[in-house]
């Protein structure tokens, strides 16, 4: 970076099936002027993830798509470096969708101010950002985990799946952790204290995996990847189980839907309950939610693991690594230093 300029990736092609680097362009611009109320953010982590997807698409959705030929949407933390605004004055870390660029404006909607002296500021973007929220009251909310039921997590090894295992491990159930590959299911065992694993990529039969790892059925399955592991899992669940949607990521790149039998037998037969869920719809209790982990954090409950990768230019290939289970925990990009 040469302090001068602002390099950005612009969203310029909205893609059908799987995305790629080509959907996105890098582009130079001076760095923008604060006007009244306005301050200047040094970018210094960026987030990707699977939402973005979503936000690729035209179409109605809970938020509208990106617009092509503009900053790619995205959450980010940084330093204030120029400041017009008495609430954000500058040295302060704050976080907020400042977009996939170095430099963003800001006149403080949606920004949020991190404390740097409870965690690394990254974790403002993972577990105590968006995806640790989403797994805490997706988890807590919906879920509504009691002592020594059995829950079973895809994704396991992402930023939201291994927050809701360690969550839910907490709160005393048995854990079972769905992720793909050898490494991400011993880390979930060995380093996070899962129950048990699958390894999805290798296991032939999900089905007998599940009876395996879920003697007494499934009582909650937090799904965060939809598709064929969801199909699977509603053949296993309890009476009275509850099914957060929190995501479908094996869905996200479909140009066309799957057919497959309807989930509604399942549910009937079992009186279960299969809910969605929006990190957003929780936005009044966030810092609830982040002074709790922290404090999990701080007594060694809770632990988190960080994909970060270097330099601006490698955005759109973090981006991708999401949908291919290349990362290995909360995928973020560091752009910029501290000043
Ligand atoms: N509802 C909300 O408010 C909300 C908020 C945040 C996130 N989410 C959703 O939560 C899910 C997880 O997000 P995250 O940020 O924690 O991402 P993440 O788990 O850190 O990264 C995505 C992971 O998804 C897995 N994956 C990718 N393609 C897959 C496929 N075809 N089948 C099965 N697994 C696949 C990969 O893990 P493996 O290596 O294990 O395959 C990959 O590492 C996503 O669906 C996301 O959209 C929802």
């Amino acid at each position: 970076m040469n302090g001068k300029s602002n390099r950005c990736w612009l969203l310029v092609n909205r893609p059908i099936s799987e995305p790629s680097e080509e959907d996105f362009a890098i582009n130079e611009a001076p760095i923008p002027d604060i006007r009244e109320n306005q301050f200047l953010v040094k970018i210094i982590y960026l987030s990707v993830d699977p939402y973005m997807r979503g936000r690729m698409r035209d179409g109605v959705s809970y938020a509208p798509p990106a617009v092509l030929g503009e900053v790619m949407v995205g959450g980010a933390v940084g330093q204030i470096i120029k400041s017009n605004n008495n609430s954000y004055s500058e040295g302060k870390i704050v976080q907020g969708n400042f977009g996939w660029q170095e430099y963003a404006l800001s006149d403080g909607i949606g920004v949020n101010i991190v404390d740097p002296s409870v965690a690394p500021i990254s974790t403002s973007l993972g577990v105590l950002g968006m995806p640790g929220l989403t797994a805490y009251f997706g988890l807590l909310e919906v879920g509504c985990p009691v002592l020594g039921e059995t829950i079973v997590v895809s994704a396991a090894a992402g930023a939201v799946g291994a927050v809701v295992g360690q969550i839910a491990k907490i709160k005393g159930c048995d854990v079972v952790g769905i992720a793909g590959g050898a490494e991400k299911c011993r880390y979930l065992e060995e380093e996070l204290g899962f129950d048990y694993t699958i390894d999805y990529k290798s296991q032939p039969d999900i089905s007998n995996a599940l009876n395996a790892a879920c003697p007494r059925g499934i009582d909650i399955y937090f799904d965060n990847v939809g598709g064929a592991i969801l199909d699977e899992v509603l053949n296993h669940i309890n009476i009275g189980a509850r099914i957060p949607i929190c995501g479908m990521i094996s869905e996200y790149n479909l140009s066309q839907p799957q057919l497959v039998p309807r989930p509604t037998r399942a549910l009937l037969v079992n009186r279960a309950k299969m809910q969605g869920l929006l990190v957003w719809d929780w936005v009044e209790r966030r810092q609830e939610g982040i002074e709790q982990m922290a404090q999990w954090i701080k007594e060694g409950k809770l632990y988190y693991k960080e994909d970060i990768i270097e330099g601006i230019e490698k955005v759109p290939e973090a981006f991708l690594k999401l949908f291919k289970g290349q990362n290995f925990g909360k995928q973020i990009i560091k752009v910029g230093d501290l000043q």
